[in-house]
């Protein structure tokens, strides 16, 4: 396994690659790894012939006063997780290579990104598609690995992909839990003990969200009406959002339908979780 610093040279080695006839499967990620990212990782071994991964912590995708300096940092622990995988290169940009004095350029994706998570986090997406553009430009990868943790990101990302042209497969995978089902999340560790407890009442919620679906439940107030009780249940939650939405226009929805999903912002005491369900699909245990 290869880390690679330079811009330059992670340019010029998967240019290499693709020269010489290889599929490049990418990950990106701001590291901390866990088994959702290990889960990407896996898929993405299957998917190429080299894997590459990207370590960064995308200072312009977090807002003033969200957690830029305190997001969880360990490089040593992440190459060697890669390793484990069969990551071939590790590309871990500096900062001020990716964003040198006088950038001045962004990408911008509209319609979808105003709305869920872009209205507590203005800014946030057009952060994420800017550097996930510059990783590919710089990466060309044939596929690129996302969660549907991140629901919004990735729908987001495919409509970049389809604007811009890019010649990238995106591809959307399943959301890893812990064995209690809360969403495996790098911000997890944030958690207090008993908002670690509290925080299950979000898969908890998505799992009555399902049961009523598969009952019969088709208004969407009445799904989301059941959601916001239970999450109400905790007193250390703060609901930012629950809403019942279009999984590719992110439009709200009216009625549950096979292309509906039901989408979670919840703040507990400094830490903002989401979680997502597709509410015709099911939903383990
Ligand atoms: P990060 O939060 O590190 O996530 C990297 C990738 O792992 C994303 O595609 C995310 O959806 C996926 N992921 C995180 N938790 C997951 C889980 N529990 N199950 C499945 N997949 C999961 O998302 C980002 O970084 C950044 O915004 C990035 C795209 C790297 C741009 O900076």
């Amino acid at each position: 396994m290869e880390i690679i610093r330079d811009v330059q040279e992670m340019q010029r080695r998967c240019g290499d690659l693709r020269r010489q006839g290889k599929r490049i499967a990418f990950v990106p990620t701001m590291g901390y790894l866990h088994e959702g990212h290990l889960s990407l990782l896996r898929e993405g071994r299957r998917q190429g012939d080299v894997l590459a991964l990207s370590i960064f912590v995308n200072p312009i995708q977090f807002g003033a006063g969200e957690d830029f300096e305190a997001y969880p940092r360990d490089l040593e622990r992440d190459c060697e997780l890669a390793r484990r995988e069969g990551v071939d290169l590790v590309f871990n940009p500096k900062r001020d290579d990716l964003y040198p004095e006088g950038f001045a350029t962004h990408v911008t994706v509209s319609g979808l990104t105003e709305t869920l998570c872009g209205e507590s986090r203005p800014g946030h997406f057009q952060g994420v598609t800017t550097v996930v553009c510059k990783l590919f430009n710089i990466i060309g990868p044939d596929v690129a690995l996302f969660g549907r943790k991140d629901f919004q990101q990735l729908a987001v990302i495919q409509r970049m992909a389809r604007d811009l042209d890019l010649a990238v497969e995106i591809r959307g995978m399943p959301i890893v839990r812990e064995a209690d089902g809360l969403a495996m999340s790098s911000r997890n560790v944030y958690l207090g003990p008993a908002e670690r407890n509290q925080a299950l009442a979000l898969v908890d919620s998505l799992r009555l969200a399902r049961r009523l679906v598969v009952s019969g439940a088709r208004r969407a107030a009445a799904v989301l009406d059941a959601v916001e009780q239970r999450i109400r249940r905790e007193p250390l939650a703060e609901i930012d959002y629950i809403r019942i939405c279009h999984q590719e226009t992110l439009q709200e929805m009216e009625e549950v339908t096979p292309d509906s999903v039901l989408l979670l912002a919840v703040r507990f005491g400094k830490t903002r979780l989401i979680d997502n369900h597709v509410l015709f699909e099911e939903l383990n245990p």
